[in-house]
């Protein structure tokens, strides 16, 4: 962002989000850092943390073989590890903020670059709340974050998409590639945490957190949604505009709710030591993953996935239909996408799928 826009330069919606953020930020505390404290690891119960049918390896052999207390472990364990995975995502997202905030500060609209640093501290406290709870699930069980994170290998991943935006930024002078393609995981995110919320046997203190993290992730999904447009906009080049919508749909497309089979080995190993943290052996473990990334015993997912893929595919798709892209540019990206969220959209064509259906969140 080399030059200067003393008028906005089409960030003036940030304005709107800068105002409902102010409200926001001076309940900060209570609605994030003091509901984590007042958490009780050992006074779950049986309550869930993750949506019952979203849990790795749900109705997969290796599944049912586990006892009640198991399970439930393994629904945890896999909020533990999805939480702490978008945990150190919002780290990385906070360093790319960060430059941007400084970028606009410096040459751009410094109104904009305010609300970034905004998002930046936000961020910080999000993550601060899931720490402390995922320490004190961890705790019940007698594991440290430390274990917890020796077994999820794909963190790292985190900092690698930073560098590559990093780079690129700085060869480019700008983060319009990040801004453009930051939208696919917010939408990946959003519809994960709204089934959490709506689970029935969710805990009820870490769905009221999960409830503040969606409102305030929705800001977060407008930000994204309006700065990607602006990002397209400013992209001089129609190549380079046209990269920008391959790179995106190719990105959305390796993003996923579930099972991929484009799944790579880190979120295979993730997946495995998770199983084996609730004492399946390794080998088994590592049939059972097999098994379930290939669809061997359920071809198709639970229903509840199966809704969460479908939204996630459409929400791209109106995003995508905002665009000021040629047509065949356009039906490249779904088509991208549509390649490995196949099963849902034929699901859809042949009239078998509930439609995710998202009631107003409100502080
Ligand atoms: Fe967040
Ligand atoms: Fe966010």
């Amino acid at each position: 962002m080399a030059l200067q826009h003393p008028d906005g330069g089409g960030f003036e919606f940030t304005r709107r989000l800068r105002s409902v953020s102010d409200r926001d930020a001076r309940r900060m505390h209570e609605s994030f850092v003091a509901p984590a404290l007042a958490f009780d690891g050992d006074e779950m119960g049986d309550r869930l943390l993750f949506p019952l049918e979203m849990t790795w390896f749900y109705g997969e052999p290796v599944y049912e073989s586990l006892g009640a207390a198991e399970r439930i472990k393994l629904n945890r364990l896999t909020f533990c590890q999805s939480y702490l995975s978008t945990a150190v995502a919002e780290a990385a997202t906070n360093v790319l903020n960060y430059e941007a905030a400084l970028s606009a500060l410096t040459y751009d609209d410094a109104d904009a670059g305010e609300y970034m640093a905004r998002e930046v501290v936000e961020e910080t406290t999000h993550i601060q709340s899931f720490l402390i709870v995922i320490r004190k699930v961890l705790a019940h069980y007698g594991l440290t974050l430390e274990e917890l994170r020796a077994t999820n290998v794909s963190l790292p991943l985190a900092t690698r998409y930073t560098q590559a935006h990093s780079v690129l930024g700085w060869v480019l002078g700008d983060l319009n590639f990040y801004y453009f393609t930051r939208f696919a995981m917010n939408v990946n995110q959003k519809t994960v945490e709204r089934c959490t919320i709506d689970e029935p046997d969710m805990h009820p203190d870490v769905r009221e957190i999960l409830r503040h993290h969606a409102i305030d992730e929705a800001r977060h999904m407008q930000m994204s949604r309006g700065t990607g447009k602006v990002a397209l906009e400013r992209m001089r080049a129609r190549w380079m505009r046209n990269l920008a919508c391959i790179g995106y749909a190719r990105f959305a497309a390796r993003l996923y709710i579930g099972r991929h089979r484009r799944d790579g080995s880190l979120q295979a190993g993730t997946r495995i030591r998770t199983l084996m943290l609730c004492g399946v052996e390794e080998p088994r473990a590592r049939e059972a993953y097999r098994q379930w990334r290939d669809r061997v015993n359920q071809p198709d997912d639970p229903p509840l996935v199966q809704s969460a893929r479908l939204y996630y595919v459409k929400q791209n798709f109106a995003y995508i239909d905002e665009l000021d892209v040629s047509d065949s540019i356009r039906s490249y990206m779904k088509r991208a996408i549509s390649a490995t969220y196949g099963d849902v959209i034929r699901a859809e064509r042949e009239g078998g799928l509930r439609p995710l259906e998202l009631g107003e969140l409100r502080r």
